[in-house]
């Protein structure tokens, strides 16, 4: 039976409904239909545990375990933890979820690349092709960003390029029009190319691709050095690759109460890489928010909180991509903002928040952006924790939503850059070492997650959430948004919007 009483009358003799400890759960079964306390930030994130952050952990870790120890887009360990998000917001009925599901060409690719002298540690890159290669190497012009920089000599052989200015596919696409066996890309700073990179697309217009790896910068000089000298050097390229059409699904999960023209949305990527389980990349912001997802239904708030759990990411935001690009205008501009969280228990962490503002980048994001990211500092700063500034760099799913002028931010605490000195004294850990040495690797397990500040990663996201759930503040404009098409930039490249080339926008002031 359901006892119905006014609101106000139940409010007046149960003073204890207005405590969010009360559990909602009892009330239900009592059969009286509750008044949730208004959201409240500090409730909210009293009721984030490490302990339960770990337990999700723990299952994705075990989920990747069904598939060749990852979570890649549309494997086992992948589905198993869409399905794992979907059932866990289900049973709360609290919100409307539903699966985005599409097909998407899933590679890997596995190369190695020698010369007569030497045996190099070589990237593979995501939807290069397989192949065995002896043939010369041979300059290529300037970047091999043009048909032009390629010389005839090209043909047949391996086209050696210089990193930098486009993207990886279109090089390498341009090596194949240009008749090259192989390609060899050399890095423009000393580094590798760590654990690789990705061509973004399956194919493109401008040519072939053909078998192609990284090599260092040094390394990559050293061989121009030779070649300048007038020395034939023939590499040898072996590349393996294997690519299937994969289906796979976004989780979206909207709060059935609270403002729907007026939706503040939070996402996370639910994949990983191919080269490891990515419990930090990105379990860790997918399980932060889902988290804050399971603590809302305590709550009653003004305007509507909306989750999305990207899949392919590590593909070139893919997933994120999709979502937004099928919103109508309508559904875009009920989106008041959008809330990133990729890599929030980095081992060698530091607090990097989105910079919003433009002030260390120069190019602000949306208008409200900027109020964004004062949320997030002003939540740092009161705590004593010290902060440095992420460029939106276009390396995760933040961008879709920037793209179509919705106001972004977000955390994170680094991938492959590497900490400064007085990134040390501020955050601990080593100076001159990458703040996720795991990053796409193996290793990124549960013993990857710098535990502490990920829990206090996920209260400041749910300090974001409770903030903008309670009221949207005039920082964030509400005003009908400019068309898509009139907004639409083209400025940004497939190498720089890929997940791989992340981190060149992490910058410590
Ligand atoms: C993963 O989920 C997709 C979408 O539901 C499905 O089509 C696909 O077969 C699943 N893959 C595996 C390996 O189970
Ligand atoms: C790449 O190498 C790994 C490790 O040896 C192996 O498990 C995987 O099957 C290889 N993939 C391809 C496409 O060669
Ligand atoms: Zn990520």
């Amino acid at each position: 039976m359901k006892v119905l009483l006014p609101l106000i009358a139940l409010a007046l003799s149960f003073p204890a409904f207005a405590d969010p400890d009360v559990d909602i759960v009892d009330i239900e079964a009592a059969g009286v239909r509750p008044l949730r306390p208004l959201v409240d930030s500090e409730r909210l994130q009293a009721s984030i545990s490490k302990n339960k952050l770990l337990g999700h952990a723990e299952k994705l870790l075990e989920f990747s375990k069904l598939s060749n120890n990852n979570r890649a887009f549309g494997s086992k360990g992948h589905n198993a933890t869409v399905a794992y998000i979907k059932e866990l917001l289900d049973a709360t009925g609290f919100y409307d979820t539903h699966l985005e599901t599409f097909v998407w060409p899933y590679s890997e690719s596995n190369v190695s690349f020698s010369t007569e002298a030497k045996t190099y540690s070589t990237a593979p890159f995501t939807y290069g092709p397989g192949g065995d290669i002896e043939a010369p190497l041979v300059k290529v012009n300037n970047v091999g960003c043009t048909l032009e920089d390629f010389p005839q000599e090209v043909a047949g052989n391996v086209a050696l390029i210089l990193r930098g200015e486009c993207e990886f596919g279109l090089k390498v696409a341009y090596a194949g029009a240009a008749g090259a066996a192989g390609a060899i890309l050399y890095n423009n700073v000393n580094e590798g190319f760590g654990s690789g990179g990705t061509l973004a697309q399956p194919s493109r217009p401008e040519g072939p691709y053909v078998p192609v790896g990284g090599i260092s910068g040094l390394e990559g000089k050293a061989l121009m050095a030779a070649l300048a000298e007038g020395q034939e050097v023939v590499g040898k390229i072996h590349a393996t690759t294997f690519s299937e059409e994969r289906y796979s699904s976004n989780v979206i999960a909207t709060t059935k109460q609270g403002d729907k023209g007026n939706i503040i949305f939070a996402g996370a990527h639910s994949d990983s890489v191919p080269a490891g389980p990515g419990i930090n990349d990105d379990g860790s912001g997918t399980i932060s928010i889902l988290e804050v997802a399971l603590n809302l239904p305590r709550y009653r708030f003004k305007n509507a909180v909306r989750f999305g759990w990207w899949t392919a990411e590590e593909f070139g935001l893919v997933g994120s991509e999709y979502h937004v690009e099928r919103l109508t205008d309508e559904q875009r501009q009920k989106i008041a903002l959008y809330l990133n969280f990729d890599m929030l228990a980095s081992p060698n962490s530091g607090y990097f928040v989105l910079d919003g503002d433009g002030s260390a980048s120069g190019s602000p994001a949306p208008a409200g952006s900027d109020h964004i990211e004062n949320v997030f500092l002003d939540w740092y700063e009161k705590r004593g924790l010290k902060t440095g500034q992420a460029a939106f760099s276009g390396s995760s799913d933040y961008d879709a939503f920037l793209n179509v002028g919705i106001p972004v931010g977000g955390v994170n605490t680094g991938a492959s850059g590497v900490k400064t000195v007085e990134g040390a004294e501020w955050w601990g850990g080593e100076a001159g070492v990458a703040y996720d040495v795991c990053y796409h690797a193996i290793c990124d397990t549960v013993d990857n997650l710098r535990v502490p500040i990920w829990e206090h990663n996920t209260k400041a996201a749910a300090h974001a959430i409770a903030t903008y759930a309670k009221e949207l503040p005039v920082g964030i404009p509400r005003e009908r948004r400019a068309s898509v098409a009139s907004l639409l930039h083209d400025s940004m490249t497939y190498e720089e919007r890929s997940h791989h080339a992340c981190d060149h926008g992490v910058v410590t002031h």
